[in-house]
């Protein structure tokens, strides 16, 4: 069978090594299956259910599109375009948000974390934000979705939505009930501080994560200061489970160089520190600053960004806007 992948990145600057391993880097993968037909979305419109500065955004859209540009994916093989430049993202996110159910929401425990103590000053898009990310999904038939693990329970909320609109409407199948594929290990990279905090755009430590446009030295360094702690390197994978920081850098070490978690303990069980960081960093720094220094020389060049984007909106468009039509029809307009 041959897949419709769909997934989405927010260009709200720093994406970083968690991006990489939980997302972009199987979207590349997935971009080079032979019979996959791929949609990657800058979720523009996600972005600014908080603040954002104007300037910035402008600037975080192309860069994210540069992030994608270098980490692999290729604007004539994968639809690349920015959410935005496709109104029926927001037309449809209406219509299933009546679809929708308070209380599914009310679960959502993303939100519960972004909004914070003050629930109440929290925007209404931010609250409504998963319609709007189960629109994006439904809209190509989308048939496998790429993320994250802290995107699985968004991506519940769309399988939800789907077939209740199939059932409140009578139309089985019509949505396409689609299927996460977050990975077995690895899909939820820490911080490099603490291990058991999720590696952030928004963590107020830039040690806390290696960014994509990090330069090697500074790649070197972050991980030089990762936090880790006095044993040596555990000899048995069973071992880890108490060391968070730890699980962490040999994940992330395994994932760039494709091998399994045991593996890499058979490399350095037992070893001290000191050499794992180093092979870390040659590793991060062969894997991260090819990306990192394409991106850069990308940033020049707003003209070729801007046109992959709208050449890839105007693909996204014509799909998406006859599963609109489709859409309407069936809802009585
Ligand atoms: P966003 O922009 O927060 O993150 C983009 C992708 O990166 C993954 N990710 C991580 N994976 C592993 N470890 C981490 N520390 C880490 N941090 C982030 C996320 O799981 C995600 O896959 N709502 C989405 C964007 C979106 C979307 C969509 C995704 C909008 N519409 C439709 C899929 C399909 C988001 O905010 O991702």
């Amino acid at each position: 069978m041959n897949k419709k992948i769909f997934s989405g990145v927010q260009p709200t600057g720093n994406l970083h090594l968690g991006n990489y391993i939980g997302a972009i880097k199987n979207f590349v993968e997935l971009q080079n299956e032979k019979d996959n037909e791929c949609v990657y979305c800058v979720v523009d419109l996600h972005a600014i259910t908080v603040k954002q500065d104007p300037n910035l955004l402008k600037n975080n859209i192309r860069e994210t599109t540069a992030a994608f540009l270098a980490s692999g994916l290729d604007h004539k093989k994968s639809i690349i375009f920015n959410q935005s430049l496709v109104p029926s993202h927001s037309e449809v996110s209406w219509i299933l948000g009546c679809t929708a159910r308070m209380g599914w929401l009310n679960r959502m425990t993303q939100f519960k974390e972004k909004a914070g103590k003050d629930k109440e000053k929290a925007s209404i898009g931010l609250y409504i934000y998963p319609i709007l990310m189960a629109s994006d999904i439904l809209l190509y038939d989308s048939t496998h979705v790429p993320v994250g693990e802290d995107q699985k329970q968004h991506l519940e909320l769309s399988r939800d939505i789907a077939q209740k609109f199939n059932s409140d409407f009578n139309c089985p199948n019509f949505l396409k009930v689609p299927e996460p594929l977050i990975q077995k290990r690895f899909a939820r990279i820490m911080s490099l501080k603490d291990g058991t905090k999720k590696m952030s755009k928004s963590d107020p430590s830039d040690l806390s994560r290696i960014n994509l446009t990090d330069k090697k030295d500074e790649i070197i360094n972050k991980i030089k200061k990762a936090k880790t702690d006095n044993s040596p390197l555990p000899a048995d994978e069973k071992k880890i489970n108490e060391r968070p920081e730890v699980e962490n850098l040999l994940g992330i070490y395994s994932s760039l160089s494709s091998q399994t978690l045991q593996d890499t303990i058979n490399e350095f069980g037992g070893k001290n520190f000191s050499d794992f960081k180093k092979k870390l960093s040659d590793l991060v720094v062969e894997k991260i600053s090819p990306i990192s220094d394409e991106i850069n020389k990308m940033k020049n060049d707003n003209t070729y960004i801007d046109k992959i984007l709208k050449g890839g909106a105007e693909k996204a468009e014509k799909i998406a806007s006859k599963k609109v039509k489709e859409i309407k029809k069936i809802v009585g307009f």
